[in-house]
């Protein structure tokens, strides 16, 4: 089963394991334009607005918005896989492994959601992270934009949200489901960090220059991020003072 051409959510978090190994033997064919859905997507602009997360109806969005960025980081994992066959085993090994909690995490968000009475189709969906990465960029590039850039900034959201939900008077499933994510999502964005900078190794590039240099040369392409950094989190996620410079210097130039 290849879970990119499955429109199920159930089935992909089913099969994502399967998919992978398939993946890793070089037996699933070429990714497709864009995975499979089960739900309307749109373009980000066209989302509906949200509740506040003072309300359930809130929430469950919140938690909607998330399962469709761990779905798209599940998808993302394998499509890696699949397009870096000359990568090495250790690499693909690791990335298996994230790529099989993003579908416990896409699970969790979808039961966290039902526990507060809504479900998966719910709301639109849209389809931004999978269209941010190219077919054919290098693996450094692709390392340094899923998991350190997007993954990364993931982790400042979700420290922004974990503080507000934790003003709230009751703690439910959507703070449980958030919790427990962004805490292991740090080890994704390390697993970014350490194999960014063992592919530098391996180009002999020295890491602190070619982060500044593709970062500001990738940053022209990738959606804006302009929340202010959670210096903790990324900290422990493998970033050096040096990088997150980098971020806030890039950051301020584009704050409106
Ligand atoms: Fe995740
Ligand atoms: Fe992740």
């Amino acid at each position: 089963m290849n879970i990119l051409e499955t429109a199920s959510a159930r089935q992909k978090i089913m099969g994502i394991e399967e998919s992978c190994h398939l993946a890793l033997l070089g037996q699933l064919p070429a990714v497709p334009l864009a995975p499979a859905r089960d739900l309307e997507v749109v373009g980000f602009k066209q989302l509906p607005t949200k509740k506040g997360i003072g309300y359930i109806e809130g929430r469950a969005r919140l938690l909607h918005d998330l399962a469709s960025i761990e779905l798209q980081a599940m998808e993302l994992g394998l499509r890696t896989l699949i397009e870096y066959p000359e990568a090495s085993l250790e690499f693909r090994e690791q990335l298996l492994e994230v790529t099989v909690d993003e579908g416990r995490h896409f699970e969790l968000c979808l039961n966290s959601m039902e526990e507060l009475g809504f479900k998966w189709g719910d709301w639109p969906v849209h389809l931004s992270l999978w269209n941010t990465v190219k077919t054919g960029e290098s693996l450094m590039d692709r390392v340094l934009i899923v998991h350190r850039y997007l993954e990364g900034s993931g982790l400042d959201a979700g420290a922004k949200i974990l503080s507000r939900l934790r003003g709230l008077p009751e703690r439910d499933a959507a703070w449980s489901a958030m919790d427990r994510i962004h805490r292991e999502e740090i080890g994704h964005v390390d697993f970014g960090s350490r194999w960014y900078r063992e592919l530098c190794r391996e180009n002999r590039l020295d890491a602190d220059h070619d982060f500044r240099e593709r970062m500001t040369r990738l940053r022209e392409t990738l959606p804006y991020r302009t929340e202010n950094l959670d210096r903790e989190s990324r900290l422990k996620a493998g970033f050096t003072e040096s990088e997150l410079l980098v971020l806030e210097e890039l950051r301020v130039r584009e704050r409106p």
